[in-house]
């Protein structure tokens, strides 16, 4: 009924059904997002707000929580029981009589309490993060690489468990997309903030620029080596020459800072300044994400403002092709709701548990790679 209505354009009388809707656990997250959209657009923005939020907070479907048991389930048959059981507790929090989670769960917990401590090589995503962690780029203590500022910044330096996953979960991507580093000698960050992206690339190896509107990042939070490789500067008109880059990045939702007319003007900028081959990475918040809560220090009118610039996975690639980069490509991250990353840390914070929100997004993203995640990345060749 809601749909309908919402379909006939009549948003004032489908918010009630939405709401009604929203009392079942399994449509509560769509619903609720469903009735935020309404109130948006009958211009009651503190209720669109409030609606957003409780779609974020929706527990589990019944999709998810099959991922979930799906997930529990390999991890204890490549007999990794601890992680195991991690996972079937998440589970058991929404639903202690899910199939045999239950007796899964003790199961696991018994091979933990016999095992001596187990030895096995890390492949995949989990390899990417302990590689991270190695070379210091998840420590959350003193200094951090992932704090924006100092004035408008500093806001963002006592960041939740939430929001350093979303950065972390990020980082992890665009390695992912970069493929082997030893192929960057230059790079550009485009909204570099802090230099967070030119010291992750710094530590290996690639010489790396930032520019930003704003140097408020620079002056507060990084030391004069870094100030020298920074300029303030327009994403969308670049002081540099043609073919300077082998990477240009635009993270952690700087695109969504730009309009239409903007983005292209930047896609045309990176497409200047990379060589022929180099390579485009660009981070952005997915409009498509019902329990997007964007990061946390962000009020509920600069997350609508930020809720009303976003585009669409298919809208970003559709305009970065047309510029003329190849092998546009994107890939769905943070395939969750904050409260998964809050909820499951059980085993602890840092790489462990990193690695698992990785191994998530990988189990969903497989299963559907059209799965929208809070998060999207781009990655595209000049
Ligand atoms: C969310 S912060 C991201 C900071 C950094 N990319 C990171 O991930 O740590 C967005 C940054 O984009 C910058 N910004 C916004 N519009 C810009 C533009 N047109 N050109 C350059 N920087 C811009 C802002 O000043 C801000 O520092």
């Amino acid at each position: 009924m809601g749909q309908a209505l919402r379909g006939r354009g009549e948003p004032g009388e489908a918010v009630g059904y939405f709401q009604a809707a929203g009392a079942s656990p399994p449509l509560r997250a769509s619903a609720w997002h469903a009735a935020a959209e309404c109130f948006e657009r009958i211009g009651a923005p503190a209720a669109a707000a409030i609606a957003f939020q409780q779609a974020a907070l929706a527990g589990p479907g019944r999709e998810e929580l099959r991922q979930l048991y799906h997930l529990a389930r390999r991890l204890q048959e490549e007999g990794r029981a601890g992680e195991a059981a991690d996972r079937f507790e998440i589970l058991l929090a929404w639903d202690a009589t899910y199939l045999d989670a239950l007796a899964r769960h003790a199961a696991c917990r018994a091979a933990v309490a016999d095992a001596s401590p187990p030895i096995r090589t890390v492949s995949g995503p989990a390899a990417l993060v302990r590689e991270l962690d190695d070379r210091g780029l998840l420590d959350t203590g003193g200094t951090r690489l992932d704090a924006y500022d100092a004035t408008f910044y500093l806001q963002f330096e006592n960041t939740g468990a939430a929001d350093t996953a979303k950065k972390q979960l990020e980082m992890v991507e665009l390695f992912r997309a970069l493929g082997p580093v030893d192929g960057y000698r230059t790079s550009l960050d485009i909204g570099s903030g802090t230099m967070r992206y030119p010291q992750v690339l710094d530590r290996y190896g690639v010489r790396s620029f930032g520019v930003d509107l704003s140097d408020a990042g620079v002056r507060v939070c990084v030391d004069g080596r870094w100030q020298r490789r920074f300029a303030v500067a327009d994403g969308t008109f670049l002081p540099f020459r043609d073919g300077a880059f082998d990477l240009v990045s635009c993270m952690m939702g700087t695109v969504n800072h730009l309009s239409a007319a903007q983005r292209q003007r930047f896609f045309s900028e990176v497409g200047r300044t990379l060589r022929p081959g180099g390579r485009l990475v660009v981070s952005a918040w997915n409009p498509d994400c019902r329990f997007q809560t964007f990061l946390s220090f962000y009020s509920p009118q600069e997350a609508a403002d930020l809720r009303g610039r976003l585009v669409p996975p298919d809208v970003l690639t559709s305009e970065c092709a047309r510029s003329g980069f190849h092998d546009v490509a994107t890939r769905s991250f943070c395939t969750f709701p904050d409260w998964l990353i809050t909820g499951g840390s059980a085993s602890g914070a840092g790489a462990a548990h990193l690695a698992w929100l990785v191994e998530l997004d990988a189990e969903r993203t497989g299963r559907d790679r059209s799965a929208p995640g809070q998060m999207f990345m781009l990655s595209a060749r000049r």
